[in-house]
């Protein structure tokens, strides 16, 4: 039995395939379109979820789209007669929405009343929290979706229990732990979608000298949290999103009120320079969503007196917070879903027709995120031949594996830095070794390097680690496995000498725990490196530049070609700038 998922009209649009009941395929659109976090139909996606499952259009039984329109509508009502461009955005959002079957068939040419695929429409957090659960390898476990907002809700928790999920509770609109982030983050001067992880970032400069203001604008509650609205203005205007448009990247309007100045001073410029007080307040906003959000999961905690907890939702991203949970809320085991952010949803709401509405039980468990496409030796050497690097001065060499490591991981020791692609292309944002740019982690001058020569990105951000999973608690206060790079833990302090590009200025690090068995190959080039220089670790960082991540060879080879990387290595293939 085939079920597609869709993730359409909506940020970070994406599809997923599952096939009796085992994930096939899953990618985001931005990755075939290169327009980041883009909205609109997925149709790329999705074709490419049919090939790799061998099938067509035709042969999906269902279809899972992760938003119901019908989910709070009494709450919505009463929003569309107060708001009347608020009802306009939601009609066209709706009208989208019951076209999806006939989007379908028309990006792949077929005619609507052949497709037998029964559609299915399941509620954003569900979807979100069903990610999470059978995504893990958690029998029981208690969930959470902790996020900006979907289907007028921006929280929902509970608990799973083996094929199914029951629901607890959930906070709805327009009380949101995720726009709270990113309203404070536009009133420092971050205006892109996305931009909290930056913020994040240039927390851990700063004190959280105005804890007390930001406690004022997040009031914790019985039921987890409110937000103080005098302080925003989404409550007024609606969530004005901008984001049905494929080849955009989403946009968002103001959500601050003038009230967050005379409370916590003038708004920073973007152009502005970075002071003190700026960094004291991300700290602020950052320690005040730790307070809730680990209070929301220690409630959790005591209420389902389980021991793992299943994370999704942006907020669930925060890998400063995530990093605290082990020692800070009752829980003992974290699974964070690699696409915690709404990419994800296809995953989740695929899944949550083939358990929850179909009865199916559990067989599969995401080890790894390599759900996207890959390309054949044949294919990567067509590639490499018709690039001329020759002209270009640069050398290629076709290499055993043995070699290819050993050659790789010296070039990294001796301070070279390399774009890395491999196999198939993660699922999520995070480049995991099959789509990364790989560095020296012992140099405490790669970081400025990196950011001058390729990745043009604020000096306050860090970069994050790759470490070989078993060495994890030789170098880090903790050992949870973190393979989807979503938690950041503090590196022991008489080891942060010995990786200094990586560690975060307040001594911690945002690391993925590598296996043997999840990502053989990146494993072994780590072992090279450690072998060489007696450090299992390499600093990685996404393989693009101010773009999605790179998905095809082509597009790798664009970016070494653009950037001043000193080698590319294309699965068995080294290239090195001459
Ligand atoms: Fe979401």
């Amino acid at each position: 039995m085939n079920i597609l998922g869709i993730n359409a009209y909506h940020g970070n649009a994406s599809a997923a395939i599952l096939c009796d009941g085992k994930l096939i395929a899953a990618v985001e659109e931005e990755r075939f379109n290169r327009v980041k976090y883009a909205a609109g139909f997925p149709a790329a996606a999705i074709g490419y979820c049919l090939e790799a499952a061998g099938i067509t259009l035709k042969d999906v039984h269902h279809v899972a789209v992760p938003r119901n329109p019908y989910a709070r509508l009494g709450t919505k009502l009463l929003y569309a007669l107060r708001m009347p461009s608020f009802a306009r955005e939601r009609m066209k959002v709706l009208a989208k929405f019951t076209g999806i079957r006939e989007a379908l068939a028309a990006a792949f040419a077929t005619d609507p009343t052949a497709l037998s695929a029964q559609f299915h429409r399941v509620e954003h957090h569900i979807a979100h929290l069903a990610s999470a659960f059978y995504c893990s390898q958690f029998e029981e476990a208690a969930l959470l979706s902790a996020d900006g907002l979907g289907d007028f809700a921006s929280s929902m928790w509970g608990a799973g229990f083996g094929r199914r999920m029951k629901i607890h509770g959930s906070i709805a609109f327009p009380h949101s732990l995720g726009l709270y982030y990113s309203a404070v983050t536009q009133y420092l001067g971050f205006l892109k979608f996305g931009d909290e992880y930056k913020v994040m970032g240039l927390g851990a400069y700063g004190e959280p000298e105005f804890l007390e203001e930001f406690r004022d604008i997040v009031h914790s509650n019985g039921a987890g949290f409110r937000l103080e609205l005098a302080y925003f203005t989404h409550h007024r205007t609606g969530p004005e999103m901008t984001w049905a448009d494929a080849d955009k990247t989403p946009v968002l309007g103001k959500m601050y009120s003038e009230r967050m100045a005379q409370s916590l001073g003038p708004v920073r410029d973007p152009a502005a320079p970075i002071e003190q007080r700026h960094k004291n307040l991300a700290c602020s906003l950052q320690a005040r969503l730790e307070e809730v959000y680990l209070g929301m999961l220690s409630r959790l905690a005591a209420e389902t007196g389980m021991e793992s907890v299943c994370l999704a939702g942006g907020v669930a991203f925060n890998c400063v917070a995530n990093g605290k949970i082990t020692a800070s809320t009752g829980f003992k085991n974290v699974y964070v879903h690699p696409a915690a952010g709404d990419a994800g949803l296809a995953v989740g709401a695929a899944q949550f027709v083939w358990h929850q509405l179909l009865g199916n039980p559990r067989e599969f468990v995401m080890e790894h995120a390599y759900w996207g496409p890959e390309f054949s030796r044949e294919e990567i050497r067509a590639v490499v031949r018709a690039s001329r690097f020759s002209e270009s001065g640069c050398t290629v060499d076709e290499l055993p594996e043995e070699e290819l490591l050993r050659k790789t991981a010296a070039m990294i020791a001796d301070g070279k830095i390399l774009g890395w692609f491999q196999g198939r292309a993660e699922w999520g944002p995070r480049a995991l070794g099959n789509r990364s740019i790989v560095a020296d982690a012992r140099r405490p001058e790669m970081k400025e390097i990196l950011n001058r020569r390729i990745k043009h990105r604020e000096i306050f951000r860090p970069f994050a680690l790759s470490i070989l999973a078993e060495k994890t608690s030789e170098w880090f206060e903790q050992a949870h496995p973190s393979p989807f790079m979503t938690m950041a833990y503090a590196v022991k302090p008489e080891m942060r000498d010995k990786i200094p590009a990586p560690t975060h200025v307040d001594g911690t690090g945002r690391l993925q725990t590598v296996t043997a068995t999840a990502n053989p190959r990146y494993w072994k080039l780590i072992r090279a490196f450690e072998e060489q220089t007696g450090v299992p670790v390499v600093l990685n960082t996404s393989f693009n530049d101010n773009e999605p991540i790179v998905c095809k060879p082509q597009e790798a080879i664009a970016c070494f070609e653009r950037t001043h990387m000193d080698a590319l290595v294309l699965g068995d293939f080294l290239i090195t700038r001459g």
